[in-house]
This record gives C-alpha cells, structure tokens and sequence, in this order.
C-alpha cells in the first residue's frame, strides 16, 4: 500500500504542522510505503515571482522534516519539480477535467470572491490621466476644424460646435473608461492564471503518478482528493485499469493556537516554529494570551478557552488534568502554568533543534537526491501504463 503527501514550501514549520501532520506521516511511515514531496509547482501557482524564495524554504522545510524524524531510510523524499513525469501526468490530466468542473473548486472560489473584494478597492485607486487624453482630443479636433469643412450651424460658433463636440467625446470616453473599470471588478479571472486554475489537476496528478492508495491531508484538501478520484475513474473507464481510487486519512488535528489567540499561522506571525531557540520559545510563551477574565493569579480561569491549556492538550499530558482543575479553581497562576508549559514544550523541541543542527544542507541535497531516483523509478512505470492504456505510444 502507497501513501503519499506533499506540503507547499512556505517557510519554516511550526509546531502546528509538527503535532497536525508530521507526527502522523511519522506513524505512517513504520506502516506504508510513503513518499513525501515538497510541492513546489504549487507554491509556484500563488507565487511565480518569488521562485527563488521557493527554493530557499525547500531547504529550511525538508530540514524540518528531518529533525522531527520524517526518515529518509523508510520514506522516499524528495522535490515535485524534480520529477517530470508529475508535470506529464497533469497534462494528460488536464485533457479530462472541464472547465466548468474547475470553476466549481472551493480554492478557486475564494480566490474570485478575493479578488472581487479587492476589486472594489482598485476601482477606488486607478487613475485615469484625464490630461492627456484631453490633450489628444484636442489635437484631433484641431486637425479636424483645419481639414474638414464642418457644416455651419449658424446660431453657434465655431468655438460652441467645438466645446460641445469636445464634451461629447469626453463623455463617451468617461463612460467607456467606467465600464471597462466595471467589466474588470466582475471579471476577477483576468488576474487567475491558468495554472491556478489547474493546481487540483496538478495536485491529481502528484497523487496517481504514484498509484497511491491513502493520501494524509486536512480537511481543507478533500475537494482536491475529490477530483483526483474523479480523475483516476475517468481515466479507468476511457482507457483501462490503471489508478487505484486514491482514499484520504483525514488527521484528527488536535488545535493549536498562537500567541495571539487565533490559529497558528506564519502569516498572522504568531506562530513557535520548530526552529526556535530555548529563549525565543520562553518569550512567546511569556507572550501568549490567556483567558482575559484571569487577571490575578487566584481569579479562577477558563481553560477551555485558554489558548496556553490547548498547547497543554498536547505537549503535557501528563498534568493537563490537574493543570485544568488547578486553573478553573484559581490555584494556578498564568506565570506558573506557562513557566509548566515551556519545560515541556523545550524538552520536546530540545532534540529536534538538536538534530536541526547536524544535518548539513549538503546531507539534505543528498537526501533529496536519492529520494528523486527513487520517486521517479515508480513515477516513469506509471506514465508507461498511462500511456500504454492510453495507446499513446
Ligand atoms: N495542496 C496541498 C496543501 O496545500 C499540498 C499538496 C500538493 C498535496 N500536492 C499534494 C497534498 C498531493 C497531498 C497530496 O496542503
């Protein structure tokens, strides 16, 4: 059995993607056969620009994965790009999915409605250089009045046939300016490339290229898993067996928040990545919010809405009843507890930075290189069955 998962390359990994999907790829990997990839064509579909950025957080991402003990001795590890045959497979892929069925993806709604929003707000900033175009009407009516004898209204001047002719124009561009600004607002698809429209055919095709059975993935990625089942049926049906149905095992996440109370996440900046000396771990913690009502050290606390007894939840198991009890009954102060919570949390992350510091960025370009021999040995015998179903040769 094939389990396969990838993560885009963001940066740095936090302790979130260590409880939520690492800890669980590390189960994984005593039962299955796992490949684990850096999808970095995908990071690419929302960034095309920072490429390099990319393949800087590659490095910093699979570092993580070592230290926290993804094994490239049981996995196969290693980079989307490398492997050309996942760009071969999308193609292909990509001849049996409409549009219609891309347009209807969670990913690709949000970033319409997005874009619709921030339209609105562009409406508010595009300058239209009024100037020049009245610069240019100007010398076009010039060469007008000189060349063509306009017929002469009597009651009205040249300069009145001219000032209203003028306002004419200025007003049909002014409302042709308007609409085109209209059509843009409503037409957020103008900024969509057709790569992002793709990312669940390219997501579809990380998945069958490797005829994996089980796919590890949140909640939010099951509309992606769904069009890779579609498109594993459809290929069967039109052609002959060749992709087993890909099933997801959804990962119960336990809920990690951040400093500031919300979910943990690098873009709000309130996030304990796995990279963080002792020190920086003991400031955020020192940081973190906790139950606002908890003023004194006696007030009872609620740790149920405690965003320091959720990371007790996880990292302390052992004292999180009595930490809950102490807390809700005022007998635990907010400085004691999270003092409690750091001694835990270091001494998990203490090995990890450990081993953090022994891989060497050239251990990591061998790791990955292996892992690419590897990925693209299963990876080619597909496309060869794909395309031998397909009588493409
Ligand atoms: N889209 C996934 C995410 O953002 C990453 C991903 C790309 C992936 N290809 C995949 C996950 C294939 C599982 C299988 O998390």
């Amino acid at each position: 059995m094939i389990v396969l998962s990838g993560m885009r390359p963001t940066g740095k990994l936090h302790i979130g993607h260590l409880v939520g999907v690492l800890e669980n790829w590390k189960h994984l990997q005593d039962k299955y056969r796992c490949y684990f990839f850096i999808a970095d064509f995908h990071a690419l579909t929302e960034n095309p620009k920072n490429a390099f950025e990319i393949v800087q957080n590659t490095l910093e991402v699979v570092k993580d994965w070592i230290s926290v003990g993804i094994d490239y001795k049981k996995s196969v590890i290693f980079v989307q790009s490398k492997v050309m045959e996942h760009a071969q497979l999308h193609l292909i892929l990509s001849m049996l999915v409409s549009l219609n069925r891309l347009f209807r993806n969670p990913t690709y709604k949000e970033k319409v409605e997005e874009l619709a929003r921030r339209g609105i707000e562009s409406k508010l900033v595009l300058n239209v250089d009024e100037n020049r175009i009245e610069e240019s009407i100007n010398s076009t009516l010039d060469f007008i009045f000189k060349t063509i004898e306009i017929e002469n209204d009597k009651s009205k001047s040249r300069e009145q046939i001219y000032r209203k002719l003028k306002s004419d124009i200025m007003e049909l561009l002014r409302t042709t300016l308007d609409s085109s600004i209209i059509i843009e607002q409503f037409l957020p698809n103008a900024e969509i490339s057709y790569g992002f429209l793709g990312y669940p055919v390219l997501q579809s095709a990380d998945i069958l290229i490797y005829r994996a059975n089980f796919v590890p993935i949140g909640q939010d990625q099951i509309p992606h898993l769904e069009l890779a089942r579609e498109l594993a049926r459809r290929f069967n049906s039109l052609y002959s067996e060749v992709f087993p149905i890909p099933e997801p095992i959804l990962t119960e996440f336990p809920k990690v928040l951040g400093i500031d109370g919300r979910k943990m996440s690098k873009s709000y900046n309130n996030a304990i990545y796995i990279s963080d000396s002792s020190n920086t771990v003991k400031e955020k913690i020192r940081k973190y919010f906790t139950d606002p009502n908890k003023i004194r050290k006696n007030d009872p606390g609620r740790p149920d809405i405690c965003p320091i007894f959720y990371l007790h939840r996880v990292f302390n198991k052992e004292e999180k009843e009595e930490i809950y009890i102490d807390c809700s009954k005022g007998k635990l102060g907010c400085v004691d507890c999270k003092m409690k919570l750091f001694k835990k949390l270091d001494s998990y992350l203490e090995p990890i930075r450990q081993r953090r510091e022994e891989v060497s960025s050239k251990e990591i370009f061998d790791i990955l290189n292996d892992g690419f021999i590897e990925a693209q040995k299963r990876a080619q015998q597909t496309l060869e069955l794909a395309y031998k179903a397909m009588k493409f040769q």
